[in-house]
């Protein structure tokens, strides 16, 4: 079994050192090799997901990634931004089940922005389709309008687009994630409006045959983001596009205290996958030590889960977390009075202790 490392940019490369600190006191038979990612892949050699980086992670059983980005890339061609490593690697591989759970900490009630009895035992799951929508439909460009409301006038366009298999395949995920749930699906579209999600209702309303036992609900996207805040722990399981789940779980991020706490898993069909913490780069706290560790670390239990069989080191990595939080530590991100300010490092040293404990 092979795990890639890929750290990337920004607090990347701190918060992935602790995942692997936690990955080695496992002392499981992997083979964990490292590479360059994004904007740090950029810099040594020309491109952000250069073809070694690439090869190492589809030759891999797992890929660890930290994050990409750096506002110094703005300026650079969209093929060379940190970001088209992240997109190229779901297009590449094929990882177009994003599993994005929000789940509220106990210990952490306290840090939401929302009331704690809104939040008190959120268990939510996030299922974004990665691969297709307006994030890869073709074609897309700049040109001169020869119609609409600016004929003669420069114009930017993309397309978003559906193809049946790729909504059959992230519904059968949904609905079989929902099975080990609470047997709920919302599925999240914009069908009054658009014709790709009055198919993607249409597809997901088929696929709904097959599942007699898991409830199905249809949302718009306005008013789910509105629910998202207003009862969030009316959602069990929230399918929906690449660009909505993109928007949708952010939010949900926050329902939970801190975005620094999320993982999440991105799969292929043929079980590989690529774990990262929901959050970026977060370049503006950088190289202090201060960010938190916790979304990495849960990443690498979702992927010892999902790619690697490991379900009892999964769960060791899941229970160390809540016994740290339990101690009162905490990252910036989450501290608040009464509880223990504590840096990247000693989080991930904590960590580890409550492992071996
Ligand atoms: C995410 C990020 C990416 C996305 C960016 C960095 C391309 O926001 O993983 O949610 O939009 O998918
Ligand atoms: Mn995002």
């Amino acid at each position: 079994m092979k795990i890639a490392v890929l750290p990337g940019d920004g607090i990347g490369t701190e918060i992935v050192a602790e995942a692997v600190k936690v990955l080695d006191a496992l002392n499981l038979p992997f083979k964990m090799e490292s590479a360059l990612v994004g904007g740090a892949a950029y810099d040594a050699h020309g491109h952000p997901l250069p073809p070694a980086t690439l090869k190492l992670a589809k030759d891999s059983d797992a890929i660890l990634f930290g994050a990409v980005g750096d506002w110094k890339y703005d300026k650079l061609d969209r093929p060379l931004r940190p970001e088209q490593a992240i997109l190229g690697l779901r297009k590449e591989l094929g990882l177009f089940a994003n599993f994005r759970p929000a789940i509220c900490y106990e210990q952490l009630v306290g840090a939401s922005s929302l009331k704690p009895e809104l939040i008190a035992g959120l268990d939510i799951l996030i299922i974004r389709e990665l691969t297709g929508d307006i994030y890869f439909g073709q074609p897309r460009g700049r040109r001169i309008a020869t119609d609409g409301h600016f004929p003669g006038a420069e114009e930017a366009f993309d397309t978003m687009r559906y193809a049946r298999p790729e909504i059959e395949r992230i519904a059968h995920v949904a609905f079989q994630a929902a099975r080990k749930r609470n047997k709920k699906v919302t599925s999240v579209d914009k069908a009054n409006v658009l014709e790709t999600f009055q198919f993607w209702k249409d597809v997901v309303t088929e696929v709904h045959t097959e599942y007699p036992d898991v409830e199905l609900q249809h949302m718009y996207v306005d008013n789910a983001a509105m629910q998202l805040v207003k009862a969030p722990k009316a959602f069990d399981v929230v399918v929906t596009g690449n660009m909505f789940g993109d928007i949708l779980s952010d939010e949900a991020s926050m329902l939970t205290g801190s975005i620094g706490m999320l993982p999440s898993a991105s799969l292929n069909s043929k079980g590989q996958g690529l774990y990262e913490p929901s959050h970026g780069s977060a370049p503006d706290i950088a190289g202090k030590g201060i960010a938190n560790p916790l979304a990495t670390i849960l990443s690498a239990a979702m992927m010892l889960r999902f790619s690697l069989n490991q379900e009892a080191s999964a769960q060791r990595i899941e229970a160390a977390v809540q016994k740290v939080l339990a101690q009162g530590l905490r990252t910036v991100d989450i501290y608040s009075e009464g509880t223990t300010k504590v840096s990247t490092r000693e989080m991930g040293d904590a960590v580890v202790a409550a492992l071996k404990a």
